[in-house]
């Protein structure tokens, strides 16, 4: 298949740019799309057909649902069962990066939610989304617009990267703010479950909404006994080539430790500035930026496979605010190899 490659500037875009894509995803092709946390391989979520496409693409496994995006919050009331919880989240952070599931009305293609009572649904606020989602007057079932278990995109070179051939067409909106994937969040009659930690941080959702438990999995190696909630909770996730490495322990000791690993030949190191001044440290930005190394870490992981690693370290981060969500995504990335100094 060719893979057609449209650029927009997600500030000036007018809607009239987006019709080829609309069209796309009304005829049941797969566009793939820059939203504020990471890419999306968007499809149309009522059709089955359209929808069976995005796990081809991405060689992703039938059991993992797909989220299914929508232009406004209400609209989630046409694919599953609201409550007022929801409205109190979607009035706080929506349109923003953050996911809900809620119990399915069944309304979408099958293959959307695997199989599922429940269903996923998040209210993008990348304009470029807003506007497709809004033009092609479909809710669009999108996974990140990666090759399934590889760093998720965050640019359209990412994209393009691993899907060129295999989908209709890739909208370059430039680089994502977030970098992350959104926070999920799932509602059960007498909890709030968190999933997946984002942009949207845990501090944020107990300020509004009380007590949030932390799901099994985010931060430690799921129980293969116990049933996941969210099956894209795999152990080795957003992984790249070289086995990661976390080094845990007091500054000075573990900047001495990478340093160390830095005499090594086609080793890298993920740092924040400042720390080290090899050609193989790959910057995660300013130190105490978190929301900067979040943004950075996928591409970060991606340039070091890129450039030819044989083994990459870096700092285990401090989990407060946005840190929660870039420990989750490194304890995957490294399935769990952390060096204790
Ligand atoms: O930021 C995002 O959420 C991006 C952009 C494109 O919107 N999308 C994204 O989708 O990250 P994906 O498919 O890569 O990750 C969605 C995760 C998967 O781990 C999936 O297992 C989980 O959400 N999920 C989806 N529906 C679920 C459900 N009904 N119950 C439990 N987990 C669900
Ligand atoms: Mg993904």
């Amino acid at each position: 298949m060719k893979t057609e490659n449209i650029k927009l500037d997600p500030h000036t875009f007018s809607s009239s740019e987006l019709e080829a894509a609309a069209r796309i995803i009304r005829d049941g092709g797969l566009v793939a799309f820059p939203t504020e946390t990471v890419y999306g391989l968007g499809a149309d979520a009522t059709n089955e057909c359209a929808a069976e496409k995005i796990y081809k693409a991405k060689g992703r496994p039938s059991n993992n649902p797909l989220i299914v995006h929508i232009a406004k919050a209400e609209d989630a009331e046409k694919y599953v069962f609201t409550d007022a919880r929801y409205y109190k989240i979607a009035k706080a952070f929506m349109p923003g990066p953050i996911t809900v599931i809620m119990p399915s009305k069944h309304t979408v293609a099958g293959s959307v939610c695997a199989g599922l009572d429940t269903l996923a649904v998040r209210c993008p606020v990348h304009p470029i989304a807003r506007e497709l989602i809004e033009v092609s007057g479909k809710p669009i079932a999108a996974p990140s617009a990666n090759t399934s278990g590889r760093p998720s995109p965050t640019s359209a070179a990412h994209v393009i990267h691993d899907l060129d051939g295999k989908v209709d067409m890739i909208i370059d909106g430039g680089e994502c703010e977030v970098g992350l994937e959104s926070t999920i969040i799932k509602l059960t009659d007498d909890a709030v479950i968190l999933l997946r930690p984002g942009g949207v941080t845990y501090e944020m959702l107990c300020e509004l909404l009380g007590e949030v438990v932390i799901a099994e999995g985010v931060l430690d190696i799921p129980d293969p006994e116990v049933v996941v909630e969210s099956p894209g909770m795999l152990i080795s996730h957003y992984a790249p080539k070289a086995p990661l490495y976390l080094v845990r322990g007091e500054r000075s000791a573990t900047e001495s430790f990478m340093r160390g690993k830095l005499a090594e030949k086609d080793v890298f190191v993920l740092a924040e500035d400042g720390s080290f001044d090899e050609d193989r440290v790959i910057s995660l930005g300013s130190e105490c930026d978190k929301a900067e190394a979040a943004k950075r870490l996928f591409a970060a992981l991606r340039e070091a496979d890129e450039r030819g690693a044989r083994e990459i370290y870096a700092k285990y981060p401090d989990k407060s605010g946005i840190g929660l969500a870039l420990l989750n995504r490194m304890l995957r990335a490294s399935a769990f190899k952390i060096i204790e100094i």
